[in-house]
């Protein structure tokens, strides 16, 4: 809980929150053509980024060119972002923005896209190595204070980055994956376009549902103190993404389904939904990030295999949390507010959940052997510890700990 928490009788702290979300938020079907009326509020020089080419062969590309254009914008283009975006497109970004004097950055893509889009805004302005301000070994040697202004469009529903002030990166060299977040780096426009997503095949569209249930999940089984208007913010939210999910998935050109989950994906991770549970951590990204580092899976499907072995963990240390989830996502009566078979039969159904819309939920089904399970488990708290050595989470993980999550989910 940031700042001093307050007391009531029983001990437990009464949530104490600040709230503040910069980014200006346009949604609707059709908003794409808004783009350079948005960007000309914050400059005349444009890098626009872009993914490995999915935006050029849908037209998303040519349309959001010319109404940049058209706002009398010139456009110099940063294109070839790889999922899981490396420091070094990072570094060609700049290079490109620096080159032709950019004074605002454009994402037009996924949450690759966008995360690469942010750290190159401050990169054009930190003249040491862009990793620094990288989070890693309980530290960022740099973190950015300033960064050119960056519009966030999304074409994928997935991380919510369009709305936040992180960025994920990894380090091809050091096989390393992990954040930054500093105030600078919120987009000053997140313009949220359903029908840029309807192109987002099936897999991709179900990897981002499990990517933003899972921010949902890590705040909500994570969260210290009574937070009971948090937990059904967070409810609504997996209850709607479960709900339209499997119509997205099912009919890609279903626009009311794809909207619902663009704005699930915002919400799940714009700071709302976690705010005054003084989160403990998020040890199932934590721990994706470096199997994503070590074998460049897409990260949704990564979360799919990591959280419910680690709710499995969690839930026979700190079980009603869990038997909340049970009883409110999935109906079920548990017999006591400590009921652990409860808990575990609400954790199977949302395990089958993920599988029904085409997770993986082991390591094997992405062709990842048990061999290097305790290499992962040092390095992801090579990356990030508390002061005791282990992983921040509800609760913390020792190594120990993070090798028999991940053996449970071979
Ligand atoms: O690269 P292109 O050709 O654009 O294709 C992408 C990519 O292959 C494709 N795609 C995107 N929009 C499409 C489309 N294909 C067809 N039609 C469209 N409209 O989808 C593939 C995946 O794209 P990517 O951007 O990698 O996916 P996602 O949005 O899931 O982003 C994942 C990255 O975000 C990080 C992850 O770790 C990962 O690196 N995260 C960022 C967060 C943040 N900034 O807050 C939080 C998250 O927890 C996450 O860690
Ligand atoms: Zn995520």
């Amino acid at each position: 809980m940031d700042g001093e928490s307050y007391l009531i009788e029983s001990g437990e702290p009464i949530m104490q929150f600040e709230y503040q979300n910069p980014t200006r938020l346009v949604f609707g079907a059709g908003s794409l053509p808004r783009l350079g009326e948005m960007a000309g509020q914050y400059g005349k020089r444009a890098l626009l980024v872009t993914g490995g080419g999915s935006v050029k062969r849908i037209g998303t590309f040519d349309r959001a060119l010319k109404s940049l254009k058209d706002a009398g914008i010139s456009v110099f283009e940063c294109e070839g972002v790889e999922p899981n975006p490396r420091i070094s497109s990072v570094k060609r970004g700049a290079a490109i923005a620096r080159a032709n004097e950019c004074d605002l950055v454009v994402a037009l893509g996924g949450g690759s896209t966008m995360d690469a889009a942010k750290v190159i805004a401050a990169a054009v302005l930190y003249d040491g190595d862009p990793w620094d301000m990288i989070f890693h070994g309980q530290a960022a040697p740099h973190i950015p204070t300033q960064a050119l202004p960056m519009i966030a469009v999304p074409t994928l529903a997935a991380t919510g980055s369009e709305m936040n002030c992180s960025a994920v990166i990894s380090n091809e060299e050091t096989k390393e994956k992990s954040f930054v977040s500093a105030n600078c780096l919120y987009p000053k426009v997140a313009l949220l376009d359903p029908e840029l997503t309807v192109s987002v095949p099936k897999d991709q569209t179900a990897y981002g549902v499990c990517d933003l249930m899972t921010h949902i999940t890590e705040s909500y089984f994570n969260g210290v103190g009574d937070t009971p208007i948090q937990d059904r913010f967070a409810e609504g939210v997996i209850l709607t993404a479960m709900e339209y999910g499997p119509k997205a998935i099912a009919n890609g050109n279903d626009l009311n389904a794809r909207a619902q989950i663009q704005w699930a994906a915002t919400v799940a991770l714009n700071g709302w939904i976690n705010s005054g549970s003084g989160g403990a951590g998020y040890p199932v990204h934590m721990i994706e990030h470096t199997v994503s580092a070590y074998h460049d899976i897409t990260h949704g499907a990564g979360l799919a295999i990591i959280n419910p072995a680690w709710m499995r963990f969690a839930a026979q240390i700190n079980p009603s949390k869990f038997v909340q989830f049970a009883e409110r996502i999935f109906g079920f009566s548990a017999n006591s507010p400590d009921d652990i078979e409860c808990a575990l039969a609400g954790i199977d159904r949302f395990e089958s959940f993920l599988k029904s819309i085409g997770c993986p939920t082991h390591l094997s089904e992405m062709g990842i052997d048990a061999q290097l399970i305790e290499t992962y488990a040092k390095e992801t708290l090579r990356i990030i510890h508390d002061e005791n050595g282990r992983l921040p989470a509800l609760p913390p993980m020792t190594e120990a700990d993070i090798v028999s999550v991940l053996r449970a989910a071979a």
